[in-house]
Order: structure tokens, then C-alpha cells, then sequence
């Protein structure tokens, strides 16, 4: 069994990307979170590139490498902030192809209490595809897993403890907690608790189009068939068979309201990636301070979030590359979703002022478990990936 071989390089990206795309190098994933020109100062890097016009030039023939650094079915996705997030659409939209857009997402990561207007703690993820039409014609679905079931689960059967086993005000403090959650799209249904404190889903049944399978459900109570919907069920009979067996129809009170199907939250891990999340720019910065890099570099991202979007995208033998790499927060994700789940995804890591001072140290210390001062990270040691320096 070889080690997966991760690699550091040092220089101006637009020197060393010209030499990946001599080489003839292909990569799944380009992922870049390049200088947002906030002009803001102390963040650990230069961040002023004068007017959007000056920091497009600085940025076209970076992004340009990029794509055709992209295998036929390869995206890239490129983080940015308020200052020229529509200049990179822009920019992109010529560089990429409009028709290869994938989506414009939205990062929620924090929230300005002293805002005089509006409190803009947002950021901004562009996709694009290489070809769109290579990836469509590939079959691939994007999927991300839900990070917060086990949370869920715990709350839900608390509250069912807590109300004694009453399913009904269980549910009610249950979705009381959910409100003052930040849960995406993938949970948001899954509100009712069930007598054995799982939440699930009341999963319609009917068929919204086409031509369902036509069947009779008596109804348990007074025998009469429930109302046929307009285009049939939407499942077999066989299957619905199945279902009843397993507990899993609910009925209404009587044959005039269509059975619903209960889909358990546990049992839908992953979600299609939501264009709208949020996740706290702080769990960046606290990763890098248990690292023992603390404060070395202002905002830089979660792992786990990257590694949510990295895993969506890329195949788990996949390559990818990141030109900005900063403090290495995309090297981290790489290394802990191969760790997960036994993964060989390669990353390429290109900076320059941050390489020796940053890079290299934190890649070092997710790797070894140990921080550059000696001290133990408290996370696992990384075992059959190595970092390659040069
Ligand atoms: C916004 S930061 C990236 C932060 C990174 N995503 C993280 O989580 O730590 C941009 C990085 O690009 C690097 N950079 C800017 N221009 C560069 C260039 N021409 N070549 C290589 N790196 C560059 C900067 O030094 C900085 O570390």
C-alpha cells in the first residue's frame, strides 16, 4: 500500500501554474480563494490591488491557467468576498463560459453587531464547470453528508424524555429548538418526534406529475379506500405493502386525506449541497489555534466546511489543487476526508508569503499530530499521507 503523496509548492502561482500545465497536470477540483481586495490591513497577507479593473488583471490569467488545468469533468469553485464578488462573475463568465456556470453560493459566517446598516457577514462561493456537458454526460450527483443528524437525534429523544413520552409535545419542543437553529434545508422537514424519540419526515406519497400506480389503501379505520390523487401514487404496491408492514404509513383521521410515508432524519445522510449555508468563520481560526498557528493569517476557512464541498465535488481518488492556499485550510480538508473514508484525493498546495511561515507548518502538524512548538494538536495522527515540499 503506497502513501498518498500531497504537495507544497513555493512561489507566484502564475509562475508554477504555468509549469503544472507544461507538465500536461490535470486536476478534479480547483479550489481558490484568492485575495478579496478588502484593502484591509493585518490579515497575514497583502490584500490591496488598487481598482477592480487592477486586481481583475492580477486575477484573469491566474483563473485562466485554472481552467485549463481542469479535467474535461473538473469544477472550480473560487471563494470571494463583497468587494468584487460580481467583478469575479464577471471575469469568470469569460474566462469559464457562461454556459458552464453552476451556481453562486452563499456563505453566511458571521454576523456584524455593529453594522450601521446591514449586518454583511456574508461570503461568496462561485462553481463552474470545465464543461458542463462532460460533467452532465459523467452521471455524477453532488452529495454532501448531514454534519448535524447525531445532534438532532440527541435533542429529539431528550425532548421525548422530557415530555414523558407524550410524541405530541415532544414534537412541539422539538421544532421549538429547531427555531433557534441555524438547519438547513435537509432537516427542516424531519419535525415530528416518533415514540422512540426519532425525528422523521411526513412524506407525501402522492405522485405531483406524470402517471403513478392506481391501487386501493383502505383506510385501518373504516375500511373505505383513501381518496385516489390525480397522477397515482408514487409508489408501487408491493413497495407500499412493504411500508404498512414496517410501521411506516401514517393515516390521516379518515379515507378523505392521502397517506404520508414517515422517512426518518437517520436514514437520509446526505443532501444535495445547499446554495445558502452558513458555518462560522470562527471554526477556521480556532482550528489553526489548536494547530498552534493561532492569529498567523485573519479568516482563514473551516476545514470541514471545504471539506464538505471538496468531498461533494471530487472523486475519492481525485486530484485537487489550491493556488491560494494560504495557511492550508483546503490541505487539511483533503487530508481528514481521505482519512474518513479511506480516500486517495491528492491536493497541490501553491503559496508564496505564507509558505514557510504558515503552509508548511500547519500541513506538518495535521499530519504528525504534533504542533510546531511540540505540544500534542489532540487530534488523530494521520497515517499513509505524506507532504511533499518543494
Ligand atoms: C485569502 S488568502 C487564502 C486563505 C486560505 N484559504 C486559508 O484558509 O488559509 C489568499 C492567499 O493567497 C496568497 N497569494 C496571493 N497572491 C499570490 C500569488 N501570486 N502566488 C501565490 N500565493 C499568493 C496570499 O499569500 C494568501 O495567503
Amino acid at each position: 500500500m503506497f502513501d498518498v503523496v500531497h504537495r507544497a509548492l513555493r512561489g507566484d502561482n502564475l509562475a508554477v501554474l504555468r509549469r503544472l500545465r507544461g507538465r500536461g497536470e490535470r486536476f478534479d477540483t480547483i479550489y481558490a480563494d484568492p485575495p478579496w481586495n478588502s484593502h484591509l490591513p493585518g490579515l497575514g497577507y497583502d490584500d490591496n490591488y488598487g481598482s477592480h479593473q487592477d486586481w481583475a488583471k492580477f486575477m484573469k490569467p491566474r483563473l485562466t491557467l485554472a481552467r485549463d488545468l481542469l479535467e474535461p469533468t473538473g469544477v472550480l469553485l473560487c471563494s470571494i468576498g463583497p468587494e468584487e464578488h460580481h467583478y469575479l462573475k464577471v471575469l469568470l463568465d469569460g474566462v469559464m463560459g457562461e454556459r458552464n456556470f453552476i451556481s453562486d453560493v452563499t456563505w453566511h459566517g458571521a454576523a456584524r453587531g455593529n453594522a450601521r446598516y446591514v449586518s454583511d457577514g456574508a461570503e461568496y462561493l462561485l462553481i463552474y464547470a470545465r464543461d458542463l456537458a462532460a460533467l452532465r454526460d459523467s452521471g455524477v450527483r453532488w452529495t454532501m453528508p448531514k454534519d448535524r443528524v447525531e445532534e438532532c437525534l440527541h435533542v429529539a429523544r431528550q425532548c421525548l424524555q422530557d415530555a414523558q413520552g407524550d410524541t405530541v409535545k415532544a414534537s412541539a419542543a422539538y421544532r421549538a429548538w429547531m427555531r433557534t437553529q441555524k438547519l438547513g434545508w435537509g432537516y427542516r422537514n424531519y419535525d415530528t418526534v416518533d415514540a422512540d424519540g426519532r425525528p422523521y419526515y411526513a412524506q407525501p406519497i402522492t405522485k405531483p406529475t406524470g402517471d403513478g400506480p392506481r391501487y386501493d389503501i383502505p383506510h385501518p379505520r373504516n375500511g373505505r379506500p383513501c381518496r385516489l390523487p390525480k397522477h397515482g401514487w408514487r409508489l408501487t404496491e408491493e413497495t407500499f405493502g412493504q411500508l404498512l408492514t414496517d410501521g411506516r404509513v401514517l393515516f390521516g383521521p379518515d379515507h378523505t386525506t392521502a397517506p404520508r410515508l414517515k422517512s426518518y432524519l437517520e436514514s437520509q445522510g446526505c443532501v444535495t449541497p445547499p446554495s445558502v449555508f452558513a458555518v462560522s468563520r470562527r471554526g477556521g481560526a480556532r482550528r489553526l489555534e489548536q494547530l498552534g498557528l493561532g492569529g498567523a493569517i485573519k479568516y482563514p476557512k473551516d476545514p470541514a466546511a471545504l471539506g464538505a464541498w471538496i468531498g461533494a465535488v471530487t472523486p475519492n481518488d481525485g486530484r485537487v489543487l489550491d493556488a491560494f492556499a494560504g495557511s492550508g485550510s483546503t490541505g487539511e480538508a483533503v487530508v481528514r476526508l481521505n482519512q474518513a473514508d479511506g480516500g486517495t484525493r491528492q491536493v497541490t498546495l501553491i503559496e508564496d508569503a505564507l509558505f514557510d511561515t504558515v503552509l508548511v507548518p500547519r500541513m506538518t502538524a495535521v499530519l504528525s499530530g504534533v504542533r510546531p512548538d511540540g505540544l500534542p494538536t489532540g487530534l488523530d495522527e494521520v497515517t499513509g499521507q505524506v507532504l511533499r515540499v518543494s
